[in-house]
């Protein structure tokens, strides 16, 4: 545990590693385990002073990225997993049984959206869609069999931020679990467990990552109780990271709070930019005054990201695409959170239950890395002539 002394940048550089346990080498190295071996049998019987006890379960790379991480998230404990999604779907199934209803964010990651229909749906779980700027609101939704209330925020596309501690509060009275996708502000920005949020989920695979190479997710429990069924399900479901990916993520903590300011710093000058070109309809950007939930931002985070997302107007598809095919900066991609700029069109807003997506023009997901904003300003202003 590092010391409640220090301040975030400092804590940024300690989390995780303890030379002394490795002959003083600064960083854990990569371990690479299935089996581990017992002394005698009773060891093997009662598990007494067995720290780990199987490569996939537990191994010393994994521990220190998830107490690293529970102690960022400001936890109890962490699971971690090959992928963010991994987790997600993982909280959801240590939480939910069949005929339980489960109150879901309309604005969520539409992966998350898709296992909710698909694979839950199949379990026997009934899954409603809420407006993500519900609030205090969601109190009416709250049924008998109303197991849990899944948040992501800012939500995926729009970037709606969540009255979280409303939600919450309303969650506690009901008796019913609080899961949220952290992944936006990747343990630093927000941190849900203090909000009240039961479990925090986030894909490192984004900003701690960094670097487009990692795939890694993690989910954060508040108490014992909530940590215990969380790792059952996902020793269950045979959850697993691989340790390069750990190691990755380690080294990606370090440096991800200046990656961030940075990003954040190129994002909300590019999105000004962007408000005032003509060819523009709307710029999603929680830093801007104009996104409908920025106050609640303001109050509650300590930053913003490289985020956001442009509706343009209601242009051909030709001309739309070849703006996107005259961009040298922002290749086309999924993710985020790495070091370079990426253009993500986002189709799967027509998907939406709960706020039905009415509005014409192509809407493009922005991920600014850490290219200079000049550049992609430039970018972005010569791809604009394409669209005529
Ligand atoms: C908000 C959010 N949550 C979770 C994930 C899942 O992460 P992964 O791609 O590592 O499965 C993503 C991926 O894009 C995401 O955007």
């Amino acid at each position: 545990m590092s010391d409640k002394r220090f301040k975030t940048d400092t804590i940024l550089t300690k989390l995780g590693r303890d030379p002394d346990d490795y002959h003083g080498l600064m960083n854990p190295p990569i371990v690479q385990a299935s089996t581990i071996q017992y002394k005698d049998l009773e060891t093997y019987e009662t598990k007494k002073g067995q720290k780990f006890t199987y490569g996939n379960i537990s191994n010393p790379l994994s521990d220190h990225f998830e107490t690293a991480m529970a102690e960022l998230e400001g936890g109890f404990k962490a699971v971690s997993s090959s992928t963010g999604l991994a987790p997600i779907t993982a909280s959801l199934m240590a939480f939910l049984n069949s005929g339980d209803h489960l109150l879901m964010c309309d604005s969520i990651y539409p992966p998350t959206r898709i296992a909710c229909d698909k694979l839950l749906g199949r379990f026997g779980v009934e899954v409603e869609y809420y407006d993500p700027c519900i609030g205090a609101g969601i109190k009416d939704l709250i049924k008998d069999n109303t197991a849990v209330i899944y948040l992501e925020s800012p939500g995926s596309a729009t970037f709606e931020v969540q009255d979280v501690p409303a939600i919450t509060k309303i969650a506690k009275d009901a008796d019913v679990i609080t899961i949220m996708d952290n992944t936006w502000a990747s343990g630093l920005l927000f941190k849900p467990v203090a909000h009240g949020v039961n479990i925090s989920v986030c894909a490192a695979t984004k900003y701690i990552g960094g670097h487009a190479d990692v795939n890694l997710g993690y989910a954060v429990a508040d108490t014992q109780e909530h940590y215990k069924r969380l790792k059952d399900t996902h020793i269950d479901l045979g959850h697993c990271p691989g340790s390069l990916d750990l190691s990755l993520a380690l080294r990606g903590l370090r440096t991800m709070k200046m990656r961030l300011q940075h990003q954040a710093a190129s994002a909300l000058k590019i999105a000004r930019w962007l408000e005032g070109r003509p060819e523009v309809q709307k710029v999603y950007h929680v830093a801007l005054e104009s996104h409908p939930t920025h106050d609640i931002w303001k109050r509650d985070f300590t930053g913003a990201n490289g985020l956001m997302s442009i509706l343009l107007n209601n242009y051909p598809k030709e001309r739309v695409s070849a703006f996107i095919d005259a961009l040298e900066l922002f290749p086309i991609g999924s993710s985020w959170g790495g070091y370079m700029s990426l253009l993500q069109p986002q189709i799967e807003i027509n998907w939406r239950k709960a706020n039905k997506w009415n509005e014409a023009g192509q809407l493009l997901r922005l991920q600014i890395g850490l290219e200079d904003p000049d550049d992609l300003i430039a970018d972005l202003e010569q791809a604009f002539a394409k669209l005529g």
